[in-house]
């Protein structure tokens, strides 16, 4: 009998059960005798008091945590292409059911994006898709949201977003709502540069909207724009959810900015009331993954459905979110503060790939991963898990 992570505690005259050090049950035990009963719960007690109650793991990497400076505008990755609309003229091959893409958010255009950026391109698993949780450019943390800004992020993203789509979500940084420089319209440079088929799924505004592809469902909210009761986005995704067929896109995905699930201490509890709002039909529908930004560092929850995941670790202009809450909550298995990118590969109707790589390693390594199991096609009881 292993005890010292564990406390028995009794449930009635013969039988016990262990709990672990965050009071999850671990084992049980039928004792018929009376010697034991008393005298192991107190010495077990003592032990707990040693123990901290922590979710997950919180990595220890260590790394620069100066904040990074936009490349200037004479940089190389801003330059227009030579040749005539050369990038453009790449065709885009048809996607397969097994695809793979990537999940970054909050990229900005910062030596570290540019390094972010790079080992995308590099990684092995070679993405088909972005799939991109918002913040941009960051254009607006410069004087009078210098739209320059916006043309030199377009230019640096375009020898992607030339051969592959790139899924795009908002971010604080695209609501622009700048009425001292003479601009009272939100998210006007959004929807003017990047056009989405918000249209074809019944959406009434760019910024909430869903796409097919491959064998994925993908929900893109607003964590900007008016979600409660009767509003556009709620009466849209109470609408869109019901329509979701599993039997042709197996994988339900849903990408936000500010995130549901976030232990760190920057904009701690800014999703909460999206969450409050939403999430009983994301457990309702099956959700698979859901994927936000806002938060500049990693983070991943555990098993319960949906799983949730912070990737605003794009390498952006404002620097690493450093600080987090202590103990680690149950729900995060996984947080390090450091710039990265993921791939999310889907295998088949029930299995899904995912790993996420830090900036800070070569190209080929993986320094958080884990299977989805398709929560449709391939459920698994996690009622009783942590
Ligand atoms: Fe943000």
């Amino acid at each position: 009998m292993k005890i010292d992570p564990h406390i028995l505690v009794q449930t009635s005259l013969k039988n016990w059960i262990y709990l672990d050090s965050c009071n999850h049950v671990a084992g049980g035990l039928h004792h018929t005798g009376s010697s034991l009963s008393l005298a192991v719960p107190l010495v077990l007690l003592l032990l707990k008091e040693a123990v901290v109650c922590n979710g997950g793991k919180t990595s220890s990497f260590t790394r620069k945590v100066e904040k990074s400076e936009d490349m200037p505008l004479h940089s190389d990755v801003f330059a227009a292409p030579s040749g005539y609309n050369a990038p453009q003229q790449k065709t885009r091959g048809d996607m397969n059911v097994t695809w793979e893409d990537l999940r970054e958010g909050d990229m900005g255009q910062t030596f570290d994006s540019n390094k972010t950026f790079a080992h995308y391109e590099s990684n092995p698993k070679k993405g088909q898709a972005v799939l991109y949780v918002g913040d941009l450019s960051y254009a607006d943390d410069h004087p009078n949201h210098d739209n320059v800004r916006r043309d030199t992020w377009g230019r640096f993203v375009e020898r992607s977003t030339a051969s592959q789509p790139w899924i795009w979500t908002t971010g604080n940084h695209e609501v622009d709502f700048a009425p001292e420089i003479g601009e009272p319209e939100p998210f006007k440079p959004f929807r003017h540069r990047y056009h989405v088929p918000y249209k074809a799924s019944g959406s009434t505004q760019p910024f909430w909207y869903s796409i097919k592809m491959a064998s994925a469902h993908i929900i893109v909210l607003s964590s900007y724009s008016a979600y409660g009761k009767y509003t556009p986005q709620y009466e849209w995704i109470k609408a869109e959810l019901p329509k979701v067929d599993r039997t042709k896109t197996p994988w339900l995905i849903v990408l936000m900015h500010s995130p549901w699930y976030n232990s760190y201490n920057y904009h701690y509890m800014e999703g909460e009331s999206m969450r409050v709002a939403f999430e009983p039909w994301f457990v309702k529908y099956k959700i698979d993954v859901v994927f936000a930004g806002h938060v500049h560092a990693y983070e991943r929850s555990d098993m319960s459905a949906p799983v949730y995941i912070t990737i605003g670790d794009g390498g952006n202009i404002e620097g690493l979110a450093t600080k987090m809450t202590e103990p680690q909550p149950e729900y995060s298995a996984y947080r390090e503060a450091s710039f990265g990118h993921a791939m999310f590969e889907i295998k088949n109707r029930t299995h899904a790939h995912y790993s996420w790589h830090r900036n800070e390693d070569e190209y080929a390594v993986t320094a958080d991963s884990m299977w989805f199991f398709n929560r449709y096609w391939h459920p698994v009881d996690d009622s009783t898990t942590k």
